[in-house]
């Protein structure tokens, strides 16, 4: 029967994350600088929220679109950190995570035969969910401009098939943001092609030194995007799995009917949980930033005295140096790393072939762990030499 079962599913293979993973759970004594969420646990006030949440029985569906308290919460927040406009009424959506509300507004924008544009090297969430809803997936290399999807390299990569571009910025797994300049010139091919975008800012809290700009706040190209936002890394909420997305309300109605018959709502305990991070806990990313800054500072010094080279991260938990193969693929390398330095790093080719070459470390661990890991990286890297 499997030749039976939906074709696009045999051009989807399990996620070069997973892969690595399964590949080494068997070995022990391996410092791990793999994980792509904080490792600070959920603030105690919405610990606190979700458990009044269940002792005031808000244990049923909500509004399809969310408990309108949260949205409202969501629209002011949007406002006033970057000035954004959405009615909370008809254009805002809560999600199952990021990753439903990605679903979601490709599974309403996409056709068969439609071509979604992405960065390369990128989260691996989006080529299989754009395949699923029929895309054909079109990567734009960015490693000879510092990982930045430029308004030049948006521009050559846009053909008549162009229905989408996803663009993450603070970037999953490079860390590297775009500035309000870049995002503007974007905006200009967006509104000149007029396709859509996909703007993933899940780490949008998560910047270090420059402010956030989002490319919604053009409102020439308001009707073209559709902004993907949520708790999940800004407080530490991964496992609530809330998450957003804002879109003009002509295009939010008809995402809202693929959201209804998908999930009905988000869980009305988590949707609690995100009220109360959103409209009090205004502080909490704040406080996880002056961490994950320090340790960015850290683990680039140490890279810097390895002479490995590196994009300085603008925000999230990542950073992507370049790695050296001696002839073997990133995969394998990596592999050995385990093998024989005990360290496990992402490797580069799980964000597309973009990524050969280098390996995703992630700083979201306790200072003592990285001192650990790029210990043993260090005596990999005099050893291969
Ligand atoms: C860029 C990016 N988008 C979306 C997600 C998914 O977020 P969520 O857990 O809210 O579904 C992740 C998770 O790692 C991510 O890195």
């Amino acid at each position: 029967m499997e030749h039976k079962i939906n074709k696009n599913l045999s051009t989807i293979q399990i996620s070069g994350i997973r892969q690595f993973f399964n590949m080494i759970s068997n070995y022990d004594d391996v410092v791990s600088l793999t994980i792509g969420q904080p490792d600070f646990p959920a603030p105690d006030h919405v610990k606190d929220a979700a458990k009044r949440a269940l002792d005031n029985n808000h244990t049923v569906y909500t509004h399809n679109a969310g408990i309108f308290e949260l949205r409202k919460s969501i629209s002011e927040h949007v406002a006033e950190k970057y000035d954004l406009n959405y009615n909370p009424a008809t254009e805002i959506i809560v999600t199952v995570g990021a990753s439903q509300a990605i679903d979601i507004a490709l599974r309403t924008i996409i056709e068969r035969g439609d071509e979604v544009l992405l960065p390369g090297p990128v989260y691996p969430g989006y080529e299989p969910l754009a395949k699923l809803a029929g895309a054909d997936v079109t990567y734009i290399d960015t490693t000879s401009h510092s990982f930045k999807l430029t308004a030049d390299l948006l521009e050559q990569s846009i053909t008549e098939h162009t229905k989408c571009v996803i663009l993450p910025y603070p970037s999953n797994p490079t860390g590297v943001s775009l500035t309000k300049e870049e995002l503007k010139e974007m905006a200009e091919v967006i509104h000149k092609h007029d396709i859509f975008m996909i703007a993933d800012e899940i780490y949008s809290e998560l910047v270090y030194e420059q402010p956030h700009t989002s490319i919604a706040s053009f409102e020439k190209i308001r009707d073209n995007v559709i902004v993907v936002n949520g708790v999940s890394k800004s407080h530490s909420m991964t496992g609530f799995r809330i998450g957003y997305l804002l879109a003009p309300e002509w295009l939010a109605k008809h995402i809202l009917k693929v959201h209804q018959y998908n999930v009905s709502c988000a869980s009305s305990i988590s949707q609690y949980a995100a009220l109360e991070a959103i409209q009090n806990g205004k502080l909490d990313p704040e406080s996880m930033k002056e961490q994950y800054k320090k340790r960015r500072e850290y683990v680039t010094d140490r890279l810097d005295k390895m002479g490995l080279e590196y994009v300085i991260p603008d925000g999230a938990f990542y950073v992507f140096p370049k790695f050296p193969l001696n002839g073997k693929t990133t995969f394998d390398t990596a592999v050995e790393l385990v093998k024989t330095a005990g360290l496990a790093l992402v490797p580069g080719d799980a964000f597309s072939i973009h990524g050969e070459g280098f390996m995703r470390l992630s700083y979201a661990y306790s200072e003592e762990t990285l001192k650990n890991g790029l210990d043993r990286l260090e005596n990999y890297l005099n050893q291969i030499h």
